[in-house]
């Protein structure tokens, strides 16, 4: 390959690349999505990632909540929701994220519990204990706050067809974030491992269940959002920087698109879909995102832009930050890294409405001190910390 023009030493390594997504699928083994938490590998950085959000797109209800399983009995665990009326709500645990994973036959802890009922299409998201009510806290405090009986449970089904990163990513998306590294053998290499290495399956659906709060009356709940299935081998210490967009929109639309720099690899690629009306699924291929103009200074505005094209289509999204719900969550993993969750209200060519949020995680971020990192006092379960 001496001598060759760069631009096609990277068409001939996305081809090899892709080729092997689509050989995967085509033999229905790798990244397939298994029925059960599927045990994880043995590395200190395996993981298995369940993340739903629920919008309720006609008043300011929602709920986000993530459990990922990680080696020695931990899990990375998110809960926030709001209830339209009643307030904002967020587990007692954080800004910290690390409790006991309290089952191997599903997704389970803090009180917050994820299991299927059909692979891909039914699944049971439900919550029982106490959470501490908002407004969000920004940083590590010594201080309980109002902590108040909760219960939930939601019953999620999927209107879209799996979004599957390996497989179905547009290729230029790739081939634009490679152009930009210095070609050596060995990132090549770290390219491939990656890809072989970190799944990521994406779905929409919608929520039905109810929510109780401080044993008062129950309130029914309908939400729509994404489901999001990520295993494989994720260390965050290779993770610099990213900015994830998740959008639904009135129109049936919805889209993701994250921007990330991981400097082992490529420090800026641009990778997501849209999901049309119709049903339709299309990945990104360009975008004009970029993180050094909507996170460079790590200050979280107030309102992004951004235009992309999918499907042969142009898409300009801007969104608009709710900065009353914009919670924290410290990567207790590396004891470095702040990821903030930012609920915002969309627009889709300026006149579509959308609800979702944007999500920014930052390596270099300062987290406030937490004491007893690994396992905070207020995780559910076995205390390892002691
Ligand atoms: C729900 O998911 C299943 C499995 O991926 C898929 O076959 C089905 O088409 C999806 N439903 C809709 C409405 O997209
Ligand atoms: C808010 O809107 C959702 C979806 O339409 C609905 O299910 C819920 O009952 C409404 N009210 C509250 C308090 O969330
Ligand atoms: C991308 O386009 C949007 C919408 O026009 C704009 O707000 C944003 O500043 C652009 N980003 C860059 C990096 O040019």
């Amino acid at each position: 390959m001496s001598g060759s023009h760069p631009a096609d030493r990277w068409a001939l390594g996305c081809l090899l690349l892709f080729h092997g997504a689509w050989r995967q699928r085509a033999a229905g083994g790798g990244s397939a999505e298994s029925r059960r938490p599927r045990p994880l590998r043995p590395d200190p950085h395996a993981l298995d990632s369940i993340y739903f959000t629920g919008f309720a797109e006609t008043n300011k209800s929602f709920v986000i909540a993530r459990l990922a399983k990680r080696p020695n009995g931990i899990c990375e665990m998110w809960l926030f929701l709001r209830v339209e009326g009643t307030g904002e709500f967020e587990h007692p645990q954080h800004p910290n994220m690390l409790v006991s994973d309290e089952s191997e036959e599903i997704w389970s802890g803090g009180g917050l519990t994820i299991e299927y009922a059909e692979p891909q299409m039914h699944w049971k998201i439900s919550f029982d204990g106490l959470l501490r009510k908002g407004p969000y806290r920004q940083q590590w405090s010594e201080k309980e706050g109002e902590l108040v009986p909760v219960k939930f449970s939601f019953h999620w089904e999927n209107f879209t067809e799996v979004f599957d990163f390996s497989a179905d990513s547009h290729p230029s998306a790739f081939a634009r974030a490679f152009a930009q590294e210095p070609w050596t053998f060995e990132f090549f290499q770290r390219v491939k491992k990656q890809r072989e290495q970190h799944f990521r399956h994406e779905q929409w659906g919608q929520s039905v269940g109810e929510i109780e709060i401080e044993n008062q009356e129950k309130t029914e709940l309908s939400l729509k959002g994404v489901r999001s299935h990520s295993y494989g081998i994720r260390d965050w210490s290779e993770i610099y920087r990213y900015v994830m967009i998740l959008a639904h929109f009135e129109d049936g639309t919805a889209a993701h698109l994250t921007v990330i720099n991981m400097p082992a690899t490529t420090t800026h690629l641009t990778v997501g879909y849209v999901f049309f009306p119709n049903g339709r699924k299309a990945g990104i291929e360009w975008s004009n995102a970029s993180l050094a103009e909507m996170a460079a200074d790590g200050v979280i505005g107030d309102k992004y832009g951004v235009t992309f094209t999918a499907g042969g289509k142009y898409f300009d999204v801007s969104a608009t930050l709710d900065k009353q719900a914009c919670p924290v969550v410290y990567n207790g993993l590396t004891g470095r890294g702040v990821f903030h969750e930012c609920i915002a209200d969309f627009q889709l060519n300026g006149l579509t409405q959308g609800w979702g949020l944007v999500e920014f995680y930052y390596r270099d971020e300062a987290a406030q001190p937490v004491p007893n990192l690994q396992l905070g006092s207020k995780a559910e379960g076995p205390d390892l910390s002691s």
